[in-house]
């Protein structure tokens, strides 16, 4: 009998500080004191991570820390209550800067180009990957990757995850995706202009979606889950059909984040063994509650059960609807 794991470990290679600041009216060359300012640790898998707390899942972030910067990113995760393994880099981790401006209905972002990483921080953050995952369920990997790293970086945490026999989990785009997916991650959670770009032409909703789910399912990944925002998710198992699943009308704030919001609901769905169509009910109440709220996958869990009782699941490849396995959770 093999211990019950109850961790996922997230990677996010990408952390840095995200700092906003509110300034009605603002405009290019003016003075401005912020109405308000905040500053928090972000990034995808960042963002990922809190979603996971929010819904009670046990985590670790993998990622880098450098600097000034990399030690107010550590102790702002501490102070969020998010767990973190992050390899510390010489060079400072990245600011991204937000101007909300509320009066005109804009935001203005001011992102730093971010550290520079070496072979050696590359070597121990593929490390710490390994150790962590080796005491998980399951990986989780989110984002961008930060100068320095090759493309091929994701495609061999999948093949380290692989090896270790746990399934993973990738939201990525452009080239890491593309080299990612030739790795054959377990499920991929790509937005519909993720996954026109990965195959290369525009696709209609749903005909199109399905077709491009079918080879990329055929080609050896478990599950592809496409999300749509306020359309919701077409989502495709080997074993479990092809569904979607369609929230409620909600109230949008803002939808930064859902994305990341939808990965942790289809992960906490998968740790509790439950049926594919379930999973794409979780991850798809947790993106539209991150949607209704301001911030990044800062929401409540009570919401995201009512929401979750409101999305709306259709099969759409004609199966038997009562029937469907846990695919990301037997997979590996
Ligand atoms: N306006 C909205 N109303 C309801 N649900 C939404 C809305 N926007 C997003 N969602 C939910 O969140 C999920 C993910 O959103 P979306 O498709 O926008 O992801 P994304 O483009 O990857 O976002 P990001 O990368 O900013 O996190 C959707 O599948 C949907 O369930
Ligand atoms: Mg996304």
């Amino acid at each position: 009998m093999g211990v019950l794991l109850r961790l996922i470990t997230v990677l996010c290679a990408n952390a840095g500080i995200d700092k906003t600041y509110e300034v009605p009216n603002f405009a290019p060359g003016g003075y401005y004191h912020p109405s308000s300012a905040t500053t928090s640790a972000g990034g995808k898998g960042v963002n990922v991570a809190r979603a996971l707390a929010t819904l009670g899942q046990a985590h670790v972030i993998a990622g880098f820390a450098g600097g000034n910067n990399g030690r107010l990113i550590m102790r702002n995760l501490l102070d969020a209550g998010l767990q973190a393994d992050l390899v510390s880099i010489a060079e400072e981790s990245r600011i991204t800067i937000s101007i909300i401006d509320r009066e005109q209905g804009t935001q203005t972002r001011v992102d730093e180009v971010g550290p520079l990483v070496t072979p050696g921080e590359i070597g121990r953050l593929r490390d710490t990957w390994r150790r962590s995952l080796q005491r998980s369920a399951m990986g989780i990997i989110a984002g961008s990757a930060p100068r320095g790293v090759t493309l091929e970086l994701y495609a061999e945490l999948i093949e380290i995850a692989k090896s270790l026999k746990k399934p993973v989990m990738l939201d990525a785009r452009d080239e890491l995706l593309a080299r990612a997916v030739a790795a054959r991650p377990t499920v991929i959670t790509p937005n519909l202009n993720e996954l026109q770009r990965l195959v290369r032409r525009q696709l209609s909703v749903p005909e199109d979606v399905i077709k491009a789910a079918t080879d990329l399912v055929e080609s050896g990944i478990a599950v592809v889950a496409v999300t749509l925002g306020a359309r919701g998710a077409i989502g495709m198992a080997r074993a479990s059909g092809v569904w979607w699943a369609r929230p409620p009308a909600i109230e949008r704030v803002s939808s930064v984040g859902s994305g990341d919001a939808f990965m942790a609901g289809f992960a906490v769905a998968s740790m509790e063994r439950r049926s594919f169509e379930e999973h794409l009910r979780l991850a798809v109440a947790c993106g539209a509650a991150n949607a209704e709220t301001a911030g990044a996958c800062v929401f409540d869990a009570a919401r995201v059960r009512e929401i979750a009782a409101e999305v709306c699941l259709e099969r759409l490849d004609g199966g038997d609807e009562q029937e469907s396995a846990p695919e990301a959770s037997k997979q590996a």
